[in-house]
């Protein structure tokens, strides 16, 4: 359920951003012009201020105190001038609205409630998700219909299933039975005709556009059987783009580009290359560890091994499940190959676009 706080509201980035530019250039306009020493040095603080909270904003992706401080401060600043009327060449005005704005500032930022504002939960637009809930996903009878020159292709037909967290699942079927259909449900790349999807317990048929890019953005990393890596940069830039749409400093992306890439068996002779020169099983490689970027609760892979030998989709899969093991990580890998599914804790056959049944297998199974 998506639920709207006034709160989490103001925690959305572009509002903030806004909201701060026009602080701090009313706070220049304050300071080029010539006002008492006490108003000078508040102006300084509040744009320091400003200028922290816009970085946190921007690079961390969150919100803080800092934020409702200096807009609290610059509300009650109009008011207290509001109140003492417009004479304010008056020293003696402006002494008062800068101390009784930073007073009443501090007061309004301790009264508001914040969010936590290291939680993923709270950032932009006001999802909440449910990092404990027991099931990642749970689909309730999802109907696809798709619609091409005027016949009706019935793509999943009334599915429902729930995947726990740190579960490895496999959907396995034929070619056309709506294998790819459902997983790109799961990835809210497509909305299903009929029916729900809950992903950490946010109805996602609910969502507008922006929700569902952050959704995937932040929580589902994708693999594909073509890899697709881009071609014209290099193996590290291609791990790394994810986080720069999720506001990391560049530090950050690099080194922890290089750490999962180095997990991933890769190691710094190929990170400048560009994709094309690796084999396919690397490639694969670097577009999982691309997957993990900003650290998914959820791995989708449309068939990762279809385009390798069966050695090397063997190898890939034993990486699969090493994160899954390290990180904990939801996998779900649709496969038409039965050795591929079976490395997996539990496979949904489906057929026709249904749910036909479900199989324990690999170590569970004994
Ligand atoms: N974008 C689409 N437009 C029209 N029909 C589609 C589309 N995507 C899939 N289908 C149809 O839906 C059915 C399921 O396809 P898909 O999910 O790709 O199956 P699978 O991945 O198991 O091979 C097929 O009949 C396919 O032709
Ligand atoms: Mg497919």
């Amino acid at each position: 359920m998506v639920v709207y706080n006034p709160v989490k509201v103001l925690h959305n980035v572009r509002i903030l951003n806004i909201a701060l530019v026009i602080v701090i250039i009313d706070r220049l306009l304050i300071l080029v012009t010539d006002v008492p020493s006490i108003v000078f040095v508040a102006s300084v603080f509040t744009i320091l201020l400003s200028v922290f909270a816009l970085l946190e904003a921007n690079i961390h992706g969150r919100a803080s105190s800092i934020f409702l401080f200096v807009s609290a401060s610059e509300i009650s600043n109009g008011i207290v001038q509001f109140i003492a009327g417009t004479n304010l060449s008056s020293g003696y005005v402006l002494y008062m609205s800068a101390i009784l704005a930073f007073i009443l500032g501090g007061f309004i930022c301790i009264l508001l409630p914040t969010t936590n504002p290291s939680s993923n939960n709270s950032v932009g637009s006001g999802l909440r998700f449910d990092p404990n809930s027991e099931y990642v996903i749970e689909l309730d009878n999802v109907y696809k219909d798709y619609y091409v020159g005027g016949i009706v292709v019935h793509a999943l037909r009334g599915v429902s299933l729930k995947i726990r967290r740190g579960e490895f699942v496999a959907i396995m079927g034929p070619s056309g039975s709506g294998k790819s259909t459902l997983l790109n449900m799961i990835g809210a790349l497509d909305k299903p005709t009929k029916g729900k999807i809950y992903i950490e317990g946010v109805d996602i048929s609910q969502l507008n556009d922006n929700q569902l890019a952050e959704l995937r953005n932040k929580k589902i990393g994708f693999i594909f059987q073509m890899f697709n890596l881009i071609t014209r940069t290099s193996v590290l830039r291609n791990v790394e783009l994810p986080s720069i749409v999720a506001g990391k400093s560049k530090k950050e992306r690099i080194e922890r580009a290089k750490k999962l890439l180095e997990i991933m068996g890769l190691d710094s002779s190929v990170f400048k290359r560009r994709p094309v020169y690796l084999s396919g099983g690397q490639q694969q490689r670097v577009a999982i560890a691309r997957a993990l970027m900003n650290n998914p609760v959820i791995i989708l892979a449309d068939e990762p091994t279809g385009n390798l030998d069966s050695k090397t989709g063997e190898e890939v899969m034993k990486y699969l499940r090493m994160l899954n093991k390290k990180f904990n990580t939801t996998v779900i890998v649709v496969t038409h190959d039965r050795a591929v599914a079976e490395t997996a804790d539990k496979i949904f056959h489906i057929r026709d676009g249904k749910i036909i049944r479900e199989e324990i297998v690999g170590e569970k199974a004994k």
